[in-house]
């Protein structure tokens, strides 16, 4: 049964839209399938390949390929330094992984504001967060749009700060021409499955320094090293390994690798797709007074992850859940990314106070996610922007 819209009449749609989904076609499952029948279904040859393609894909130096993105943010934070007492910056419009990453390391998350119209992370409130404490800075391309990275790269610079980019979101993005991977300290990405490119579960670390590369590598396996000019000790053998660090399991499978290989293949026509869905809502949202339309970040040349619809709520008569229940009822779900991190009870334990970030918190009380993702048709896009509409219409003041 469908249940009636809350604006009346009949939904805009009889089934279910998601506001994101992957995309397998049957290139993915031979890849994976080739390798589920070969010597290795993990540490073996697809591990290596899929770091050779993410730094030929990117321009970095190297790639350290993970179990998921937000093992690729812990390893990132250890190799940057982040150690107990010290202080990482990041933005509270995120997943709690880019902040965690400095609790896992026995550091202390600090926010910092984000920029109202673009809700990447705001480089003038990193600044003004900097104590002599700071270790690191996680700037998170948000939705896919490149953080500000030469205002950051210059401050962390200055200050001897590692920039680390949480590209969770923007794999295939370029900033300045560059493709994010090769321009901060460390760059991370996932490959969860509502990402734009999947392995189930998936991540890497990508740099040019080859001091943190090998720490990554290092770290990503528990420490233990094969490499006989780290050695402590004199080998004993050519089975001889030492353990010199204290790292973890967050190794990758092939099978992974696979995927995740077969599915870059196809980027840059996901990249393509995105972007045009993008540019229907916005022609489509641009013309009515009630939204505000995220600021297209010209530096950025975006594979669009999220596209983020935000009511004027002083020009409506339904909040932000009204309006997300309410598009529920015409059958598309939507989703909100994110809830400010702080603000979760575990944060609040912790001793984070709302209050911390009003741009942040103003956006998280007036937006929601909208379905984007390749198979989304323009039929489908069309009922989105129907139903958006059809609520406007039925809201507005
Ligand atoms: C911005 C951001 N950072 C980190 C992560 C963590 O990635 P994963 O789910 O692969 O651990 C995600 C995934 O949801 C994310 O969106």
């Amino acid at each position: 049964m469908v249940k009636p819209a809350i604006a009346g009449g009949s939904p805009v749609r009889n089934t279910k839209l998601y506001y994101g989904h992957q995309f397998v076609d049957q290139a993915d499952v031979k890849a994976v399938e080739e390798v589920l029948t070969s010597d290795y279904l993990t540490c073996g040859p697809k591990v290596v390949e899929l770091e050779k393609k993410l730094c030929a894909l990117t321009g970095a130096k190297y790639a350290v390929a993970v179990s998921n993105g937000t093992a690729a943010l812990h390893i990132a934070a250890m190799a940057a330094g982040v150690g107990a007492g010290d202080e990482l910056i990041t933005t509270p419009i995120t997943f709690a992984a880019s902040a965690n990453c400095a609790l896992y390391c026995g550091g202390r998350p600090v926010f910092a504001d984000i920029n109202p119209n673009t809700y990447n992370i705001d480089p003038v409130s990193v600044q003004e967060k900097i104590t002599d404490h700071t270790k690191a800075v996680v700037a998170v391309d948000f939705t896919g749009q490149a953080a500000p990275l030469d205002e950051l790269l210059e401050i962390c610079r200055r200050k001897g700060i590692v920039l680390i980019e949480d590209g969770a979101h923007s794999i295939g993005t370029k900033y300045k021409g560059k493709p994010v991977g090769s321009i901060a300290d460390m760059t991370t990405f996932s490959f969860h499955p509502v990402k734009t490119v999947t392995g189930g579960e998936g991540g890497a670390v990508l740099t040019n320094r080859g001091d943190l590369y090998e720490k990554l590598l290092l770290y990503r396996s528990h420490g233990i090293t094969k490499d006989e000019t780290f050695y402590v000790n004199e080998s004993h053998g050519s089975w001889y390994h030492e353990q010199i660090d204290l790292g973890y399991n967050y190794r990758i499978t092939d099978i992974q690798c696979a995927l995740i290989l077969s599915q870059i293949d196809k980027l840059s026509q996901f990249a393509e797709r995105r972007r045009k869905i993008v540019e229907r809502y916005n022609e489509a949202f641009l013309q009515i007074p009630q939204l505000f339309v995220q600021q297209e970040i010209p530096e950025s040349d975006t594979t669009r992850h999220l596209y983020i619809l935000r009511l004027r709520p002083e020009m409506l008569t339904i909040d932000r859940r009204g309006f997300f229940d309410a598009m529920a009822a015409e059958n598309i779900c939507c989703n909100v990314h994110y809830i400010p991190v702080y603000w979760h009870p575990y944060y609040e334990k912790l001793g984070y106070k709302k209050g911390l970030c009003p741009n942040a918190e103003k956006l998280y009380e007036e937006m929601m996610s909208l379905p984007i993702y390749y198979s989304l048709t323009d039929r489908d896009v069309d009922d989105v922007i129907m139903a958006v509409r059809k609520l406007v219409d039925y809201y507005k003041k």
